[in-house]
């Protein structure tokens, strides 16, 4: 066997090690997932296996609506989905911990920063750095609160997205009962999960929970690695 063929293998046994690990101890043990892994959550590879305009295609996100991020982490999807509803939506970016909120809140502070910078510059900035500035999305809010109490009025929103999050919460039913609480009759909740997640559960697992909690199942995308579960809620509910 060559050396890069044996590297590769123990490579593979680590990370399959790892995963088997970390999958036995969430399921015994539940704790919010620590701020140090928004550098994974950040990745480009993370962008590869779930591109954020796909998740907002399949959420059912568009102009003007109003989206609550549940569990936005240090809002890695925060802003593509504020930027996809425009200034006439709203995006709600609720999670349980602070540090995770403070890395989103510092990323609109920098981009803040860079596009008063590129302003103040003016007309004799060179064309390519105007270029890739992007003004940081206004219609942002970020809420500390849990997903078991939603600090929403009842049918206030459009669209739930809960990306690699459902299964980090200590009683997901009474989460996605407060999410058909607060979610508009005819609005979207959309499950998005990945396989690199310890909490990874299958998508069979998604769609009977969902509808355990009385949402109608209406499009389910991806495959075994990455999908998105989007159901809708139903009139009578
Ligand atoms: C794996 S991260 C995913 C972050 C983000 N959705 C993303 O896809 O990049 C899970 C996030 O859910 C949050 N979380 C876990 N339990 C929660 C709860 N009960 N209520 C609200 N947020 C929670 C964690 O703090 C963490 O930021």
């Amino acid at each position: 066997m060559t050396a890069i063929k044996l590297l590769l293998v123990i490579v593979g046994c680590i990370i399959l090690l790892h995963q088997v690990l970390a999958r036995v101890v969430r399921r015994f043990w539940h704790f919010p997932a620590p701020a140090f892994i928004s550098h994974v959550l950040d990745s480009k590879l993370r962008r590869r296996v779930q591109p954020p305009e796909k998740l907002i295609e399949w959420s059912g996100i568009a102009e003007g609506l109003t989206v609550l991020d549940l569990g936005c982490g240090s809002g890695t999807l925060t802003i593509p989905y504020a930027r996809a509803v425009g200034e006439n939506g709203r995006v709600c970016a609720l999670d349980i911990q602070p540090a995770m909120l403070d890395l989103l809140a510092r990323k609109l502070a920098r981009l803040e920063n860079e596009a008063s910078n590129e302003h103040g510059r003016g007309k004799g900035a060179p064309p390519t750095a105007s270029l890739r500035i992007q003004e940081p999305p206004a219609n942002v809010g970020l809420i500390r609160a849990s997903a078991h109490q939603l600090p929403f009025a009842a049918n206030s929103l459009d669209v739930v997205g809960v990306t690699s999050v459902l299964y980090e919460i200590p009683d997901p039913q009474q989460a996605l009962h407060e999410i058909k609480r607060v979610l508009r009759v005819g609005g979207y909740l959309a499950v998005t999960e990945m396989f690199m997640d310890p909490d990874y559960r299958l998508k069979s697992t998604t769609v009977r929970e969902g509808q355990q909690a009385g949402f109608i199942l209406d499009q389910a995308y991806g495959n075994f690695w990455a999908y998105t579960v989007r159901f809708i809620k139903p009139e009578a509910s």
